[in-house]
């Protein structure tokens, strides 16, 4: 893979202070307030996304391997368009997002359906659009053999089709977004693969499916590359079965999950080449293509939240900060206690260095409506912009409407240029979909 020369991995940060003003590349972040932009919204850092996928470009270099965007973590299409553009693949979990990746100019070559629970609209538009297809179980396998016999791939042509294994690996995370143990949802134990092997070999010779190989995802924000690793090792012995059975089997697809450093600064976290690097030797003994599915690690640490400040309170335990940022744009720290780093956009001078330790909070009407606990800001006056770092990824993907907050508008900052990447929905985009009719039942 090659993408362009200036697609070089960035030294420092993208955001930087000059005299208590945060600056996102060359935009100083409280002029968009100043422009009377409505909070909340996100913005991302168009270097930050270049820098942060030429790290996986230079990690698989010489490698024949695909770098397939998790589309689930951000769908803003700028960002896929770019993405795309640089020659990554894309990796999808519904016909929504198969369409997307195809509208903004993913090859289907490198595209890839997953799901623990595939729908036929899902299953027909990756068969119709001739991507690859992963098996997560025995009636995933019987789905898809049953929408190819009926005709859905394109063409005519097999099915190219991924087994998910579960290797049953502690991936040492919150055990909502830890996938590689059996208490998951996701994959068949290995013995499970080996099950299916006969009817595997059937749906091949019948000329309905391809088995490219196998993959696992074992869960997010992992710190280390070595459960993957250890994973990879593990498919050895299945991935020379299939070999033997006939099929084709030179894929090797590891998943994404490489974690970010949410603390900025204090945590260690494998990089994409320390993983890949870690990988080639078995590549290299097995004559393995690689696919790699980063969502976190291309878009987190290109986005951030901003909010004003509405108020502050102290109830006499507690100082709050409320801001008009919420779980509604981000729901991680509510949903897995997720640490985000949050600071005023301007460090007002003469602020205590320790500042004042509030509960950063938003005003949606449920207690766990928390951006942050117990953070050490400046004073914060009412109408002051506050900043949620490496956002860019599960954010606005995750929002909800929750108490008919609508979803918030998406900017991109290029240099010193700030462009529009979504506006906010309004009242009305909502109201177009209510409805009060009769429904005609069979
Ligand atoms: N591949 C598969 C099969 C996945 O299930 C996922 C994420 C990825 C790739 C991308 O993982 P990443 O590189 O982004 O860690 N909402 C949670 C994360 C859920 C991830 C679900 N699957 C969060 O906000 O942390």
């Amino acid at each position: 893979m090659s993408p362009p020369d200036k697609l070089v991995p960035s030294a420092g940060s993208v955001f930087w202070r000059e005299q208590g003003a945060l600056f996102l590349e060359g935009v100083r972040l409280s002029q968009l307030l100043e422009a009377g932009l409505p909070t909340p919204f996100f913005v991302y850092s168009g270097e930050q996304l270049r820098a942060d996928f030429a790290a996986y470009a230079d990690a698989v270099a010489g490698l024949d391997a695909v770098v397939g965007y998790a589309i689930k973590a951000n769908h803003n299409p700028v960002l896929l368009r770019r993405l795309a553009s640089w020659g990554a693949g894309a990796i999808a979990v519904s016909a929504n997002e198969l369409r997307l990746a195809g509208e903004t100019g993913f090859p289907a070559a490198k595209t890839l359906l997953h799901g623990n629970g595939k729908r036929r609209e899902d299953l027909d538009a990756a068969l119709g659009a001739g991507v690859q297809v992963s098996i997560d179980s025995e009636f995933d396998l019987e789905n898809l053999a049953q929408r190819v016999a009926a005709g859905a791939t394109a063409g005519g042509r097999r099915a190219r089709v991924l087994l998910r294994v579960n290797p049953d690996i502690d991936a040492q995370v919150h055990p909502y977004i830890s996938t590689g143990l059996l208490d998951s949802k996701f994959g068949m134990p290995e013995a499970a693969v080996e099950r299916l092997r006969p009817r595997l070999r059937e749906l091949a010779k019948a000329g309905h499916i391809e088995v490219r190989g196998v993959h696992f995802h074992l869960g997010s924000t992992l710190k280390t590359a070595q459960p993957v690793l250890d994973a990879a090792r593990s498919m050895q012995g299945l991935m020379m079965q299939l070999r033997a059975d006939g099929h084709p089997a030179d894929t090797l697809d590891v998943g994404g999950g490489l974690g970010i450093d949410y603390s900025r600064g204090r945590e260690r976290i494998a990089t994409p080449a320390e993983l890949v690097t870690g990988l080639r030797p078995l590549l290299a003994e097995l004559g393995l293509r690689l696919w790699l599915e980063p969502g976190r690690n291309l878009v987190g640490r290109a986005g951030a939240l901003i909010g004003r400040v509405l108020g502050t309170k102290d109830n006499g335990r507690k100082r709050f900060l409320i801001t008009d940022a919420s779980m509604a744009q981000l729901i991680r720290p509510c949903l897995y206690g997720a640490y985000h780093h949050i600071e005023l956009l301007n460090e007002n001078e003469g602020a205590p260095a320790d500042g004042v330790e509030y509960d950063v909070v938003g005003p949606i009407c449920e207690s766990s409506d928390f951006l942050g606990q117990r953070r050490r800001l400046g004073p914060a006056r009412p109408g002051d912009g506050i900043i949620v770092y490496d956002a860019g990824a599960y954010g606005f993907a995750m929002a909800s409407r929750y108490n008919l907050h609508l979803f918030c508008a998406e900017y991109l900052v290029d240099g010193t240029e700030v462009r529009r990447v979504r506006r906010a929905e309004t009242f009305d985009d909502l109201a177009r979909t209510f409805a009060d009719e009769a429904v005609s039942l069979p």
